[in-house]
């Protein structure tokens, strides 16, 4: 395909600038037509050679799991940073025969990629985009819910600056502007069970797993976060030239070039972080980024929640505020910090459980940003738990109650339960009824 003619593609978009070209497609900003006149600009992507019709469903197959994930997603800021999708099918006629096209918003102010210009970018505006790309991907992690009722993670594979997009190009640099994740072309969802799927995406972002394993999993994506978080604070990709002098075949995913970068992935010390001039101060955040770059799966955060969470922990606060805008809710931060009190208590850590506990409670209990209705009835069932196991059956007692006073949903009717079931009482069984009629939290 040439340049960018005047003809119509599907009768109804007008392409006048090729923005970009990946390796699926080409991207182009065009007009959506409607009775001859111009309607609104839109962003199509057309891939690069004609495709068969199931081929074509599948490489635009992110056109209908990102419909899923904004469908699904209960938090406006959220969904304002998932790409939208206006349309998408196979060309059947005409000079773009046999392609196939994905109609997006126009995200205006180009990609990050432009903003990384091998100079570091300043802290606070690194944190403003992290919060922003970390929190989207964290509600991906977070799943939806499939025909069983069962959340199956979806992890994204193809998290670099080329597929973090930037809203409006007007904004000034760092604090208005808004951040849009987009080409969910790789997303897959990951099974309950495993955990993990095929790997796929992109040599210089990919985790070590992809490479010797083949495979992936949401810690895939912490790694992916990790290399962006530090090519933003150092101004510098630490495997971009990996294996640029390997001319082997065609073939990205040439045994050589996956050898080197392998190779690489063991070698590589990240030490430019220790000497970020603007990280010299900030150990704890330092800390954060390296544990995203373990090359060991399990040594990283298992999923972006918990890298949020942890972001959220070693930022702090200054004079103005929290240092990480805050990127979602008060009741989703509430929710990952009552799962991670969870697995903190399956594995012995009673210690760690409660301090999670505690910083969920005292955000619950925070009735300015959460309200009556919104209070996340697990915290006060977790901190019960947590109670109880330490003997305090008393204090148990007042949580559990307070939790069902403010509002009776499943968390706090088992919390009471549970009090109930320490001294015997035989009510228990009515409020471990009660639960059952409501549904889970999210
Ligand atoms: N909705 C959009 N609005 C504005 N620019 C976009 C939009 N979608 C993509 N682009 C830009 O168009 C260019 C091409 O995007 P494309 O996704 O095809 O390739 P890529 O991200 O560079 O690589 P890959 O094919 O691996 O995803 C990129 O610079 C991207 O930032
Ligand atoms: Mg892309």
């Amino acid at each position: 395909m040439g340049g960018t003619g005047d003809e119509l593609l599907m009768g109804r978009y007008r392409l006048y600038e090729r923005l970009g070209q990946g390796g699926f497609g080409t991207v182009y900003r065009a007009d959506q037509m409607a009775f001859g006149q111009p309607l609104r600009e839109v962003a199509v992507k057309v891939s690069n050679r004609p495709l068969t019709a199931s081929e074509a469903r599948a490489t635009f197959a992110d056109a209908l799991l990102l419909a899923r994930l904004s469908d699904d997603c209960g938090d406006p800021t959220i969904r304002s940073r998932l790409v939208a999708i206006h349309d998408a099918g196979h060309c059947e006629e005409g000079r773009f025969e046999g392609r196939a096209y994905c109609v997006m918003e126009l995200a205006r102010g180009g990609s990050l990629r432009r903003r990384l210009t091998g100079r570091p970018l300043p802290l606070k505006q690194t944190l403003h985009y992290m919060s922003q790309i970390v929190g989207t991907v964290a509600y991906m992690h977070q799943g939806v819910t499939d025909g069983d009722g069962e959340r199956r993670p979806i992890v994204h594979r193809d998290v670099k600056p080329s597929n973090v997009l930037i809203a409006r190009a007007d904004a000034e640099a760092g604090a208005g502007e808004q951040l849009k994740l987009t080409d969910f072309g790789l997303a897959v969802e990951v099974g309950p069970m495993l955990g993990w799927a095929e790997a796929g995406g992109t040599l210089c972002y990919m985790a070590p797993e992809c490479f010797t394993e083949k495979r992936c999993s949401p810690a895939t994506d912490v790694y992916s976060l990790g290399l962006l978080f530090y090519e933003m604070l150092t101004g510098v990709h630490p495997f971009e030239a990996v294996a640029a002098h390997v001319h082997s075949s065609m073939d990205e995913r040439a045994p050589e070039v996956e050898e080197a970068h392998t190779r690489a992935r063991q070698r590589e010390t990240f030490g430019l972080l220790d000497r970020a001039a603007e990280l010299r101060e900030e150990p704890e955040l330092r800390a954060v980024i390296r544990r995203c770059l373990e090359p060991e799966e399990a040594a990283r955060y298992r999923d972006a929640r918990d890298l949020l969470a942890d972001l959220e922990r070693a930022t702090g606060e200054d004079e103005t505020g929290p240092l990480l805008p805050r990127s979602v809710s008060a009741r989703e931060r509430i929710l990952a910090l009552v799962e991670r009190g969870w697995r903190l208590r399956e594995l012995g850590e009673r210690e760690a459980a409660r301090e999670v506990a505690d910083r969920a409670m005292a955000m619950n209990r925070d009735r300015a940003s959460v309200s009556e209705e919104q209070a996340v009835g697990e915290a006060y069932e977790l901190q019960v738990r947590l109670m109880l196991d330490e003997g305090q059956v008393e204090e148990a007692r007042l949580v559990a109650n307070e939790g069902y006073r403010r509002r009776r949903c499943r968390g706090t009717c088992l919390a009471v339960a549970m009090c109930l079931e320490e001294i015997n009482s035989p009510a228990a069984r009515a409020f471990r009824a009660e639960a059952r009629t409501h549904p889970p939290e999210r």
